[in-house]
């Protein structure tokens, strides 16, 4: 799930591709690189390295690369094929050096392929799939030029069918001939590839916000075709070598130059700026959710709710569902979009899931989308960005309006869905005539008055927080535990402890411990509680509690107020404010929690917004 940039027609395209690059290193960071024209070497020139896009231009300056080039690419690894290398990154080439590739994906045929090109004489100097595809065109071009003959638009499009043919799998690419260095061939199955235009100026991208602010003319490919782009014109094809019409949009991407204003990483940033989208959510959510209910009637009568998402998407949708369940009093479900296919779907046609995705472009969500749109299934998309694949595949969208989110651990965007499924939960209910007109109203004000405990309150538990983080940032590993929605609470703290502070974290239901997990426990053993606002909850949480210290377990509480029998049983705790509506108490308790993890992973010295192995947008299956 790397991101790939390429231009052409600008003076300078290292600079633009570059630019565009590290806008998009939410996509991978592993390793970086870039390949331009060099119109007077009359060559190709190619630099990689290991690291980000910071780490290519260190290597520039090093190696005195100062290739500009009219036409360029460049890409942002997150490894699939082969290890984290320099040789490993791309551009990759062809035995010929004459075919540049970027490439987004993973081939599922990579094995056979690899094996039929080294039979006809091919050799590789990486161990990426991408190069394989490079080979492919070496072989097809081959043919062209025996052929003598200056290569016709007919036959690069010939060359692409043929090529494509031969791969199975996921992917987007871009490809840059040295022998034909005006034009770019590219290509997407399922992958993101999109084509901006400017004045004699085309770029292309996995996503438009490489070239946010250059263009306002877009083309976003359509699923299995591939194209032949130069500065001012381009022809699009279907898998089968018919030229498709060219539909370009129009839409303004703006992107947010502002950094990380003074914080010391983005994740900080966008924990501080929870309590403004929850204030726009406020504000603008209760039309947003009003007008989509309007427009998508049949919603209002579903019998169960299904939430789908991956990671902390995913945990959101379980933060969510007592809004459902306790306003609407219908059942609500969560998949996780990782395993859908592998699940039978009984859903009728015609029923709704509501699908959760902050970048909309999560390669295993965007699958079950198909999955359930083949099903005839309605989907609701819920992400923070409008151009992205969700938001163009779903029957209907509800936006985040939270801003760009640049840390890879989810924050704002995780209350943003929850705000935003709160919202709905109301809307679904007043119509079903659940509750008043009365009370749906109150729940924008609950928001804005959950906007305002947040933000006080990372203030005022500040040094609880840190005191915290301290012991937290000495263990090797720890259980985070919860009851129902405590639970919910739990698994996305243990997922949080793991992707940014690299400590063993297991979220387990507080009930479960007893069945297993018990046997873990004692004096070196921390555990981690999240209370439960339920006062039954609470009473049992406390038993639970109770079992672990008479294992001598150490007890670190995230405790509401007014709950003293859990804070005389820890062994510290922090106190978490009720909001207005108590249905939203864990919200507050999320947001303190990511703020603790936050300062934990900094005390580590870990690399918090970009974590290692990890990236913001997953767009592999
Ligand atoms: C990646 C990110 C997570 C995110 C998940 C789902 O794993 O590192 O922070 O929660 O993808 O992303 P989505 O964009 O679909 O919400």
């Amino acid at each position: 799930m790397c991101s790939i940039v390429g231009c052409i027609g600008v003076k300078h395209s290292r600079e633009v591709v570059l630019s565009g690059l590290s806008r998009l290193e939410y996509r991978g960071y592993d390793s970086a690189g870039f390949a331009c024209y060099d119109e007077d070497r009359k060559q190709v020139l190619t630099i990689r390295a290991v690291g980000g896009v910071a780490d290519l231009r260190l290597a520039m300056q090093e190696r005195s690369y100062d290739a500009q080039g009219l036409i360029g690419i460049g890409h942002t690894r997150w490894s699939t094929h082969g290890a984290v290398t320099e040789y490993n990154a791309h551009p990759v080439s062809d035995c010929t050096q004459r075919v540049f590739i970027v490439q987004n994906g993973t081939l599922e045929n990579d094995a056979v392929l690899r094996a039929e090109l080294a039979a006809s004489g091919h050799r590789f100097s990486s161990q990426t799939d991408s190069e394989l595809i490079a080979h492919c065109y070496e072989a097809a071009l081959q043919v062209i030029t025996e052929q003598g003959k200056k290569i016709s638009r007919g036959q690069l499009s010939q060359m692409m069918q043929n090529v494509l043919h031969r791969l199975q799998g996921t992917y987007a690419f871009i490809l840059l001939l040295e022998d034909i260095p005006d034009t770019l061939l590219i290509a997407r199955q399922r992958l993101p590839l999109c084509i901006g235009f400017g004045e004699n100026v085309a770029y292309v991208a996995s996503d438009i916000l490489a070239c946010a602010g250059l263009v306002e003319r877009v083309l976003f490919l359509p699923d299995r075709t591939y194209a032949i782009v130069q500065k001012d014109n381009v022809q699009l094809f279907a898998w089968d070598g018919s030229e498709l019409a060219v539909s370009i949009e129009r839409i303004a991407v703006s992107w947010d130059e502002s950094g990380m204003r003074g914080h010391p990483h983005y994740m900080l940033k966008e924990i501080y700026e929870q309590s403004d989208v929850i204030r726009t959510l406020a504000y603008y959510g209760p039309t947003d959710v009003s007008d989509l209910v309007g427009r998508n009637i049949s919603l209002i009568d579903e019998t169960v709710i299904r939430m789908v998402g991956c990671g902390a998407s995913a945990h959101a949708a379980y933060l969510a569902q007592p809004f459902f369940e306790n306003l609407v009093s219908i059942p609500s479900n969560v998949f996780i979009a990782t395993d859908m296919r592998e699940r039978p779907l009984f859903e009728q046609a015609g029923s709704w899931a509501l699908v959760l995705s902050q970048s909309g472009e999560t390669a295993d969500v965007l699958e079950s989308v198909r999955l359930m749109k083949e099903r005839g299934m309605c989907i609701l998309g819920i992400t923070n960005v409008v151009t992205s694949a969700l938001a163009r595949e779903a029957d209907d969208t509800l936006l985040m309006r939270a801003g760009v989110e640049v840390a890879v651990a989810s924050t704002k965007s995780v209350v943003a869905h929850i705000a935003l499924l709160y919202l709905l939960a109301h809307e679904i209910a007043y119509r079903r005539h659940k509750i008043t007109h009365m009370v749906k109203d109150q729940a924008a004000h609950n928001l804005a008055q959950l906007a305002d405990v947040i933000a006080q309150h990372l203030v005022l538990q500040k040094d609880a927080l840190l005191r915290i983080a301290h012991s937290l940032a000495l263990l090797p590993h720890m259980f985070v535990i919860g009851r129902a929605v405590g639970y919910a609470v739990a698994r996305e703290i243990a997922l949080k402890l793991k992707e940014i502070a690299y400590i063993f974290a297991e979220a387990c239901p507080a009930g479960e411990l007893k069945h297993g997990p018990l046997a873990l426990i004692d004096a070196d053993m921390y555990v981690i509680v999240c209370s439960s606002i339920d006062e039954t909850a609470y009473r049992k949480l406390i038993i639970n509690v109770q079992q672990i210290k008479s294992r001598h377990g150490k007890i670190v509480s995230l405790v509401y107020e007014g709950q003293h029998e859990l804070q005389v049983l820890s062994d510290d705790y922090v106190i978490v404010p009720v909001p207005q509506d108590p249905l939203l108490a864990h919200v507050v308790m999320i947001s303190m929690a990511q703020y603790m993890i936050y300062h934990t992973a900094a005390l580590l010295g870990r690399s918090i917004d970009k974590p290692r192995n990890l990236a913001k947008s997953v767009t592999v299956e």
